[in-house]
């Protein structure tokens, strides 16, 4: 049986560029595209600029319970997912994905993700993604295929299903044309080793509590001196990993 769930985009391009294609191997293939369905992001999957394939691992499984999983090897609490039926699926998964896609497992054990790695998968073909449910997959299967590990942070979710969404919206929304114009990816968090300065919008004064004046002075090199000033303190303040790890900081 095709274990495959064509969500959308892959034919759409009428002679374009070749999509961005990830490929999610999943138990729980209709939780896609689900949030990656929606906004910016689920508009390019329906204009073509991307591509997502859910794979349902279960379509793999050799046994007439349609088995994912079974008791790890020395005890413990949980179960593993099998390393036959996760090779078979991903036997599958590559070769619906494009030459030169790197394929991850997403696990709390993993590289940690953060912009660089999103904005180097985004300029690769596209990527498969393998979510683990339970206690994880066999190690052998990993190794078999060399995947690579990847986490979204030091906590631990129920399924890969949420991490996978994380990284596909944060690849997908680099991907060129997916911003309007008006967004500007060049000032956004991480993007200069900084966390973005606050926002402010329409009315000038509310609840009692004015904008900083420097934002409705018209004066732009002040306003982005403010801006980079304000990148800069809330940097330092929040996120001393950040601030400790640029190069050359400007002080003011
Ligand atoms: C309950 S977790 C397994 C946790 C694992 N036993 C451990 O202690 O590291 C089930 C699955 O969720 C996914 N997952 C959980 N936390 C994650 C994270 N921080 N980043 C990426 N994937 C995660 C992985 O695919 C994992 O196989």
């Amino acid at each position: 049986m095709n274990g495959a769930k064509d969500i959308g985009g892959s034919d759409a391009t009428g002679g374009k560029a070749a999509p961005w294609r990830a490929v999610v191997l999943t138990i729980f293939p209709d939780m896609f595209p689900g949030c990656l369905g929606q906004s910016l992001v689920g508009k390019a999957l329906a204009d073509g600029v991307w591509s997502l394939d859910a794979i349902d691992i279960r379509d793999y499984a050799r046994d007439r319970h349609r088995s994912v999983d079974d008791v790890p090897f020395g005890g413990g609490p949980g179960m593993v997912m099998k390393p036959d039926v996760v090779d078979a699926a991903l036997e599958a998964a590559l070769a619906k994905a494009p030459a030169g896609a790197p394929a991850l497992y997403l696990s709390p054990r993993g590289a940690r993700f953060d912009q660089a790695r999103a904005r180097a998968l985004a300029a690769s073909p596209g990527v498969t993604l393998l979510c683990g449910r339970f206690e994880g997959v066999d190690q052998r299967v990993l190794d078999k295929r060399g995947i690579g590990e990847l986490s979204i942070g030091d906590f631990v979710l129920s399924g890969g299903e949420p991490a996978a969404a994380c990284v596909l919206d944060a690849c997908v929304r680099l991907l060129p044309g997916v911003l309007g114009a008006s967004d500007s990816l060049g000032e956004e968090s991480f993007e200069d080793g900084l966390l973005e300065y606050p926002h402010y919008t329409r009315p000038a004064s509310w609840d009692g509590r004015d904008v900083p004046a420097v934002l409705t002075s018209g004066h732009h090199a002040n306003i982005k001196a403010w801006r980079r000033a304000q990148a800069e303190k809330i940097t330092a303040e929040r996120r001393p990993d950040l601030w400790a790890k640029r190069a050359a900081p400007t002080r003011h």
